[in-house]
């Protein structure tokens, strides 16, 4: 009899998962009355349409709470059910409280102790893969997992080379014990602080306060050199999305769906392509929100089951990349 050396999924996974965006959007044709840029160029260079913004009245938790409610009906439990609720974000409603406070007070659940992560676009992942640690040690039962952001806030809508590219919205996970067979296989999680000022929001913080000259040096708004982190985005999530397959004994061959942060088309197509997995099995969503940082991959696990592409028992592979620099990679049984 031939043994089979895959290691199993832990039987803990995602029980619910909800996505929300805002109503309002920016079409490529919209940034070209606003910047010196083009529909053309920003499609063939990233792929991306449109991209939501949130309402004037809109913060990051009110796109949280709504992503959130929905993961949680999607998972049949309460509020009051939750014990730890997780929030991913760049972009908090404020310094403190965390955001994941302001959730936890938004959707009454109070039981929860609630924390923000900070590690950018890969906040999702790194939540996730917190959530399943927590829940396994076995003090926990129900822990949501939020990637919500706001970058139309943090943008600089004079800069041609960041202001196309990111967009508002939030996605959500309930994490518990989902039964044999099914769960997360394997976690990996990854940084690079050495390349942190590729992707940067230098003012506002202890290091530079803000000051009236940090606002009119226009340092509240997010810095990128990104074709430095192109480079380092496809190298990263390669080498991350490898990882968890070689340390679980599967094959890209084997996966049903590969669904990766949505931040340009051509880092995905690269991602895929470099890992040799068929073009029908990845996820792409970056044309219609583009780059919503930590929400990107929830908002796309939420679109992907609500379109029948994620069903029971299929072999699931996220991967994430983002600033910090940071990357991560899950493995899992849906
Ligand atoms: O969420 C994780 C973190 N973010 C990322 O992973 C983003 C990674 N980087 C990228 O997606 C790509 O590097 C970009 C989409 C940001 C840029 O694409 P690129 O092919 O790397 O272009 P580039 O930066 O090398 O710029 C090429 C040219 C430049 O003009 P010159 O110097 O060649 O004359 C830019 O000034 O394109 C110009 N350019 C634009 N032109 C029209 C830059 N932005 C625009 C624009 N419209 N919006």
């Amino acid at each position: 009899m031939r043994r089979d050396h895959r290691k199993k999924p832990s039987g803990v996974g995602i029980k619910g998962i909800g996505a929300y965006v805002p109503e309002a959007f920016l079409t490529n044709s919209d940034l070209e009355r606003m910047v010196d840029t083009s529909d053309q160029w920003i499609t063939e260079r990233t792929g991306i349409k449109k991209r939501h913004k949130a309402n004037p009245e809109q913060a990051t938790s009110d796109l949280a709470r709504e992503a959130a409610l929905k993961a949680i009906a999607d998972a049949g439990i309460k509020p009051t059910d939750l014990d730890i609720i997780i929030v991913g974000t760049a972009t908090p409603d404020m310094f403190f409280p965390s955001t994941a406070c302001l959730v936890q007070k938004e959707i009454g659940a109070t039981k929860a102790a609630a924390f923000d992560i900070s590690a950018a676009c890969s906040g999702f992942l790194y939540g996730l893969s917190i959530a399943e640690d927590f829940v396994r040690a076995g003090k926990y039962e129900n822990i949501l997992v939020v990637g919500a952001e706001t970058l139309t806030r943090i943008l600089d809508w004079s800069d041609r080379t960041t202001c196309v590219l990111f967009g508002d919205g939030a996605g959500a996970a309930v994490v518990g014990r989902v039964g044999d067979g099914h769960g997360i296989i394997s976690t990996f999680l990854g940084s690079d602080g050495s390349m942190g000022d590729l992707l940067k929001l230098p003012a506002g913080g202890s290091r530079m306060p803000a000051t009236e000259e940090t606002v009119r040096k226009r340092l509240h708004y997010v810095k990128m050199e990104g074709n430095k982190l192109f480079k380092a985005a496809v190298k990263a999530m390669v080498n991350a999305a490898t990882k968890v397959l070689d340390d679980s004994g599967y094959r890209s061959q084997d996966l049903d769906l590969l669904v990766t942060h949505q931040a340009n088309i051509r880092i995905i197509d690269a991602t895929a392509k470099r890992i040799d997995i068929s073009d029908e099995k990845v996820y792409r969503n970056v044309h219609e929100y583009g780059n919503t940082s930590a929400a990107s991959i929830p908002i796309a696990l939420a679109e992907a089951k609500q379109k029948g592409m994620l069903r029971d028992g299929m072999l699931v592979e996220l991967v994430a990349f983002g600033g910090g620099l940071t990357w991560a990679s899950v493995l899992m049984v849906w």
